[in-house]
């Protein structure tokens, strides 16, 4: 029977308690929301959704083509410039999702007879982008720049290395400065996924790159996503101009793909004028992270020390963490689970993320309900 293997795949599923579903979401909730990424409070303030209205009456409900063919609005080229000069980067290009972004960066910089030095760690997105590109990827230690400089030293030809700024399992930073140096070592190029520093890490959430001093270099390429502290949807890629340009002409899921919706422009632009605003959301939501981290150790449980605003409480298995899951939200409170075969370690884990609007009562409540609710 056609697709007869599907069944055979669900059973196996089923009896590792891996089974994924799909669960209705209202409108309006009492939960007390630590699962989405939505960092800084911005995915409903006023301001971002005028913005998505705004550009959606100006501009209409969808691009209508990649914007190689139907061109590109003010509106995309004002979040291009604003976004690019916030983080400290000359130019950015930007994409529909930041999987796309991941998938446009990697493939156009990495031709035939390339080398991709891969963190073990990395995003699904980077992984796919070393998957689909013409160069050979070789996965090297977590977190690991003298694995990563070996590796780029038994290679002769273009080579880059790609890695999560903060990797979105354990919310853990990678070395930055350190891989940056294995790279110029030997004439690598970087490409940084900040999809989970943007916003939060930083001078006023200008990102882990800026950070790290690495914004700016001719050397360095970095990704983010809109989708997470700029409340909206969406991709970018920064680096230098000569980049954005190669992007503009080699990325396949830029020329093939439609624009980015204008509404998700338009509310990604208010995000991040909002942001310039008020800088201190970046630096509150480390602090609702490192405030979540000690309540919990203090309660027993084991949590990853989070370089962002990502906090990773280890779970004893992938069914006790779905109950754990399922019994925090019947308590009140949304948690992110995440199991095999999303961690590459094996490890499950609830999964908080720290909000720069969560109140100190709501932070003890939401320790409070994990603590009641282990397995
Ligand atoms: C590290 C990382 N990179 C890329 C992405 C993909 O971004 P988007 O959701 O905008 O496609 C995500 C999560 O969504 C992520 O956690």
């Amino acid at each position: 029977m056609a697709f007869g293997w599907i069944d055979e795949q669900a059973a196996r599923r089923r009896r590792a308690g891996l089974v994924r579903t799909l669960r209705p979401r209202a409108a309006g909730t009492a939960l007390l929301d630590l699962a989405s990424n939505d960092y800084l409070g911005l995915a409903r303030h006023p301001e971002v959704t005028e913005g998505a209205a705004r550009a959606a009456r100006t501009w209409g409900g969808g691009s209508t083509g990649s914007r190689l063919v139907t061109g590109t609005t003010e509106l995309h080229a004002e979040l291009e410039r604003e976004l690019a000069a916030f983080c400290g980067f000359e130019a950015a290009l930007v994409l529909s999702s930041g999987y796309a972004a991941n998938l446009a960066a990697v493939t156009a910089l990495a031709p035939h007879g390339s080398l991709i030095v891969s963190d073990a760690g990395n995003h699904a997105s980077l992984i796919d982008g070393c998957r689909l590109a013409r160069g050979t990827a070789q996965v090297t230690a977590h977190a690991d720049p003298d694995a990563v400089r070996k590796t780029l030293g038994g290679h002769d030809g273009p080579a880059v290395a790609v890695s999560d700024t903060v990797f979105s399992v354990d919310g853990d930073a990678a070395p930055l400065a350190a891989l940056a140096e294995a790279c110029r070592e030997h004439g690598a190029g970087l490409v940084l996924d900040d999809a989970h520093g943007l916003g939060v890490l930083g001078d006023g959430g200008r990102g882990a790159p800026y950070a790290a001093g690495l914004a700016g270099a001719d050397d360095v390429v970095v990704t983010v996503t809109l989708s997470k502290s700029l409340g909206s949807q969406g991709g970018a890629v920064l680096g230098p101009a000569r980049v954005i340009e190669h992007l503009v002409n080699t990325a396949r899921t830029f020329i093939f793909d439609t624009g980015l919706a204008p509404a998700a422009a338009g509310a990604a632009l208010a995000a991040l004028r909002l942001l310039r605003r008020e800088p201190g959301r970046a630096a509150r939501a480390g602090a609702v992270a490192r405030e979540l981290h000690g309540r919990l150790t203090a309660a027993g449980l084991e949590a990853v020390r989070p370089d962002a605003a990502v906090v990773s409480v280890r779970a004893p298995s992938p069914e006790q963490a779905v109950r754990w899951a399922a019994d925090c939200r019947a308590a009140g409170l949304s948690v992110g689970c995440f199991r095999p075969p999303s961690v590459p370690d094996g490890i499950s884990r609830l999964r908080l993320t720290a909000r720069a609007d969560l109140s100190g009562a709501e932070i003890e409540r939401a320790v409070r309900v994990i603590g009641e609710t282990r397995p």
